[in-house]
């Protein structure tokens, strides 16, 4: 998957599927569902490495994570979803150069194909044209970017005319400085719905209604593995119960005198 084909999608009206992955058993099972694109997001600082926000998360750190996700697809190379990875803060926030030789480190060591970064700031978007002059493709984050969380917090955006104008205006300029698709997170549906029909770039919305290009969603979200969900990313599965009630079983099984004291045996527990 390249990142023209998401154009082609919008083109067609078929509404393109993100998913998150942050290591090889979440990649196999999202490229397994048949997402067109994974993400590996700088989310994972949350949901894997159990920080309080995304800032702590390195480099490092992600090209370990894109990694391991790129190691975990089973099908061909031509045939495995489209890998964008995140940008972590301080990565591209210090200038071009950095930026240029960040998203190239990922790039070159693993199979991502595409950064993401946040923002619309015009140090922001220098960044943001140099990357894809040279070659690496962007997709640009609006809304609730939560690398800006101690200034934004953690809610809802584009709630009042100025900031919905802004964000218009910041998604039309991103599309101008090259960016091939957009995640709009935490606004208004109707303002998602305005861009989805005024950008020829895919919209994929979270948190930001239906009416969009596409969606994304943290993976741990949707299989119920998070202890914090957020609002608009409900769990398709009650992942925690049934990971919980499995692992209390095979513990019961190991000790199974304290179920029934006359049938333990030293085999019955190797056995396990
Ligand atoms: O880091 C992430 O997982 C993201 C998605 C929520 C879009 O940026």
């Amino acid at each position: 998957m390249q990142t023209t084909e998401l154009v082609h999608f919008k083109e067609l009206g078929k509404q393109i599927t993100v998913l998150t992955a942050w290591d090889a058993i979440s990649s196999s099972l999202v490229e397994a569902a048949g997402a067109d694109v994974v993400l590996v997001g700088d989310s994972l600082g949350m949901v894997v490495l159990g920080h309080a926000t995304t800032l702590p998360v390195t480099l490092d750190q992600m090209l370990h994570h894109t990694q391991a996700v790129c190691r975990g697809f089973c099908k061909p190379l031509s045939e495995q979803p489209l890998v964008v990875c995140d940008l972590p803060f301080l990565s591209y926030q210090c200038g071009e150069d950095k930026a240029v030789e960040a998203a190239g480190t990922l790039l070159k060591n693993s199979s991502a194909a595409a950064v993401k970064l946040e923002g619309a700031e015009p140090e922001t978007l220098l960044v943001i044209k140099r990357l894809i002059r040279m070659g690496i493709p962007v997709m640009g984050h609006l809304g609730l970017t939560p690398q800006s969380v101690h200034q934004l917090g953690y809610k809802s955006q584009a709630r009042d005319k100025d900031s919905q104008e802004k964000i218009l205006r910041d998604s039309k300029i991103l599309q101008e400085s090259g960016c091939f698709s957009i995640v709009l997170e935490h606004i208004p549906g109707e303002i998602a719905s305005q861009l989805k029909n005024h950008l020829d770039i895919p919209v994929i919305g979270i948190g930001a209604g239906n009416d969009c290009d596409g969606q994304v969603r943290v993976t741990a979200d949707i299989l119920g593995l998070s202890i914090t969900q957020p609002p608009f990313s409900k769990p398709l599965l009650s992942g925690r119960e049934l990971c919980i009630d499995a692992l209390k079983k095979w513990i019961e099984s190991t000790n199974p005198d304290q179920v029934n004291p006359t049938t333990k045996t030293s085999e019955s527990k190797s056995d396990c």
